[in-house]
């Protein structure tokens, strides 16, 4: 019986055992968002960096480059972390570096796993899926706010558990998982628009140039790309049926 658990914040990932386990990277607002869009429209390769330094090297190395810290746009490159930048650009083929606050960090903590995925309302279901027709546990890396928790990626990562299951009964919440209870009963009793827009980052991003980018992302099902890290970058993972 493939177990789900979930991590609230990178400052726990110590405490789970990744070999073996598929791990997805969530970060709604709006790392994983922007990931997930970048594929779905076309782009061919997302290479996750740590550091803005790093970022500014992938310039020479041929990418485009997107640099976001504290919700706004770095100065000197091409983009910032919004999504909507990419559905409103010629996206076709775009190979991107990015770097964002907490979204990216978060690969370099998951490099023991199995397999490492992009969640976001925006391929819920189609990540669902993809995750429940393999038999290897699951582990929700929720990406926080500066390793804090935040809302809107527990709030995800309750509704991803419970579409995993409900594609495949097999899988169910680690019975130690604590984490996945609260995330899981966070999404079964509460109106997640209504939390989220309560929560810190909507609000720290509600006072930017950026305010679309909220709504864009509390969608559910927009697109069925499911970004996998192959080779050091995240693409379009194939079809599963
Ligand atoms: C991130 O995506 O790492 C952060 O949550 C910040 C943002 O993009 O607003």
């Amino acid at each position: 019986m493939p177990f789900i658990e979930t991590c609230l914040s990178p400052a726990l990932i110590h405490s789970y055992f990744l070999p073996q386990k598929n791990v997805v990277i969530i970060d709604i607002l709006r790392a994983t968002s922007t990931i997930v869009t970048v594929l779905a429209e076309g782009g061919s390769a997302v290479l996750p960096v740590s550091s803005i330094e790093e970022c500014r090297q992938q310039q020479a190395a041929g990418y485009t480059t997107a640099a976001e810290r504290d919700g706004s746009k770095v100065a000197g490159f091409d983009f910032g972390n919004s999504p909507l930048e990419y559905r409103n650009s010629n996206t076709k083929g775009l190979r991107l570096a990015l770097s964002s606050t907490n979204g990216t960090q978060c690969v370099e903590l998951s490099k023991a796993a199995h397999g490492i995925y992009c969640g976001a309302f925006l391929n819920l279901s189609a990540l669902a899926l993809h995750l429940a027709q393999q038999q290897h546990d699951v582990l929700l890396l929720c990406a926080g706010w500066k390793n804090a928790v935040n809302a809107e990626d527990t709030l995800f990562a309750g509704a991803l558990a419970q579409a995993i299951i409900s594609q495949n009964p097999q899988f169910q919440r680690h019975p130690h998982c604590d984490s996945t209870l609260i995330a899981l009963q966070l999404w079964q009793q509460l109106n997640f628009g209504a939390l989220i827009r309560q929560s810190s980052h909507f609000h720290r991003l509600a006072q930017t140039e950026v305010r679309a980018d909220l709504d864009f992302c509390l969608q559910c099902d927009v697109y069925t790309s499911v970004p996998v890290y192959e080779g050091g970058v995240f693409v379009a993972a194939a079809p599963t049926f």
